[in-house]
């Protein structure tokens, strides 16, 4: 504890004189814990669900300028104190507010502008903004100018187009990484780098393979997209009496081949029937058309007219109420968009797979049971369909490797509320076990994983010196052969493995 304390006194004593030097204010931007907001900076949708618990942040620092950034790289360096990243908030284990080691965080939540060029189509997204602020943005500047990212408001820019970023206009305009043209980012020495002065291996591998092993990015160029000022929306939910299971099987069929304006999302989870009070699966199919009811229909009706698809389950609305729509809010003004803290907090754990031969029946009707066995609307699968503009991008273009050949990816989770070990093991042995079974139908060689959705249980660094052979056994079912260049790439810029985290990828030189 005494150590401790000196660390903090130290790194704030040298934040102060590099701030002095530089001639801006430190006032306001760093928090120890006994700062009456420290803890509710540190405010995250997910609580940790850890047994072991592990370190907060000795200091949270909420730059203004990148000096300040530059500052306390300068300080990290110095007094070997670990830096951590935190744009969002919304790491699924938290490594951006959490550590086994000593750490200061740099919270990007004050660098966050959005600047709009019309005529480029493009704009430039400081990392610090969130998904809802970025949306809302475009929205008040036009109808018709917007972007592909995912549907969860409050998630960060920073971590979530570094590392991907799938939405519902995915199979139409691909991910948020696979549209950034340009980036700003300070590296292990303090030097600001744009993509000229970067080069094209550093571009390349923050696009994809996570900022956090190579720097901090302050902001990204992206490429907007065009979408019709009318787009149409429904939610279609079938329980296992009206035939779900067959709808689900089907669904696998046509989810990645129908039209790419069409994202058919499928949600599956234990619910109580209406009917007759027992639990029964919903499969719940969400959807955004980038057109509009009449030509939606007839497309469903060639590739899915199983589904029973009516013209009354369909709404015309904008891109931006859309935006609303998926993110689960009716009725509510545009500016619901704009809250950045997490409305409810929760226990939660999360896993990703990906599916290259459709599920037969009889492992579907696995998947239920395991459903049944939780606590209703506590789990849920999530099966995001692939294919379309995904498919035309090359397994090396981006470090994100899941192209062509995928048909959906899976996300498996697990939430709770009572904090406690007994709830902990209880549900992480639930989604343990049913990872296990999926295995026999997902991807393999490697078993493929979503980066931004990060699962230390497939593999985590042993320390600073962790070394290639080891990170390749969670980076391989990452980035697929890509983990090698990500690899050359941090030899390169990060020798000294600076930044690094659970899962960051480690330089040659010290394996
Ligand atoms: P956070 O700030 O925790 O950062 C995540 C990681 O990136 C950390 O390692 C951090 O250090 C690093 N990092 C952050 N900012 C950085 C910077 N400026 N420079 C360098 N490194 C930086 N995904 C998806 O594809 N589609 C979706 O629809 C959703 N929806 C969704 C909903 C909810 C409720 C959650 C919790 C998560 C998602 N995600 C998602 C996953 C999300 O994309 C992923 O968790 C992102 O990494 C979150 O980015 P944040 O900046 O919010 O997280």
């Amino acid at each position: 504890a005494c150590s401790s304390a000196q660390n903090k006194r130290d790194f704030v004593e040298c934040l102060t004189i590099q701030f002095q030097s530089s001639n801006s204010a430190p006032v306001g931007i760093i928090y120890t814990p006994r700062n009456a907001s420290y803890a509710s900076l540190l405010l995250s949708y997910n609580r940790r669900p850890t047994s072991t618990s592990p370190e907060r942040p000795q200091l949270i620092i909420t730059p203004f300028h990148e000096s300040e950034i530059q500052a306390a790289i300068y300080c990290s360096r110095k007094l070997g104190l670990q830096i951590r990243v935190r744009s969002g908030g919304h790491d699924y284990e938290g490594l951006s507010y959490t550590s086994e080691n000593p750490f200061v965080t740099v919270d990007m939540r004050n660098i966050r502008l959005v600047l709009i060029d019309n005529d480029e189509k493009t704009a430039w997204v400081q990392v610090g903004a969130t998904l809802g602020e970025l949306y809302h943005t475009l929205a008040r500047n036009s109808k018709t100018l917007a972007f592909t990212a995912g549907v969860c408001p409050p998630v960060g820019v920073g971590g979530h187009f570094s590392g991907g970023g799938y939405g519902m206009m995915s199979r139409k305009h691909a991910l948020a990484a696979d549209n950034i043209i340009d980036a700003k980012l300070i590296n292990a020495n303090g030097q600001v780098l744009d993509r000229k002065s970067m080069g094209e291996d550093l571009f390349w591998a923050i696009r994809g393979g996570g900022g956090t092993s190579f720097g901090i990015v302050l902001a990204f160029k992206v490429k907007l997209v065009t979408v019709p000022e009318i787009v149409t929306v429904f939610n279609v939910s079938r329980t296992l009496e009206q035939n779900a299971t067959q709808l689900v099987h089907r669904w696998q069929y046509i989810a990645d081949k129908v039209d790419e304006n069409l994202l058919l999302r499928l949600f599956l989870r234990s619910v109580r029937s209406a009917i007759h009070g027992n639990r029964t699966i919903q499969a719940y199919f969400t959807t955004l058309f980038l057109g509009r009811v009449p030509d939606l229909l007839p497309l469903m009706q060639d590739s899915f007219p199983e589904l029973g698809l009516v013209e009354q389950d369909c709404i015309e609305m904008s891109w931006i109420e859309s935006t609303l729509f998926f993110a689960g809010f009716r009725n509510e003004s545009l500016d619901v968009l704009l809250i950045r803290t997490p409305q409810i907090i929760i226990y939660f754990k999360g896993k990703s797979d990906y599916v290259t031969q459709p599920i037969p029946v009889q492992g579907l009707r696995g998947i239920w049971r395991f459903l049944n066995e939780e606590v209703e609307n506590n789990a849920e699968l999530q099966f995001s369909p692939y294919g379309g503009v995904l498919n035309t991008f090359s397994e090396s273009e981006t470090p994100f490797p899941h192209r062509a050949g995928n048909i959906f990816m899976i996300h498996s989770s697990v939430q709770w509320t009572r904090g406690g070990t007994a709830e902990y093991e209880r549900h992480m042995n639930w989604i343990r076990r049913l990872y296990s079974y999926m295995g026999r139908y997902v991807s393999r060689s490697p078993r493929a994983a979503y980066f931004n959705y990060r699962d230390l249980d497939i593999g985590r660094n042993a320390g600073r010196n962790t070394s290639y052979e080891q990170a390749n056994v969670w980076g391989f079912k990452y980035f697929k052969n890509n983990f090698k260049r990500l690899v050359r790439v941090k030899s390169m810029v990060d020798p000294s493995n600076f930044f690094r985290n659970e899962q960051s990828v480690p330089p040659l030189s010290l394996s």
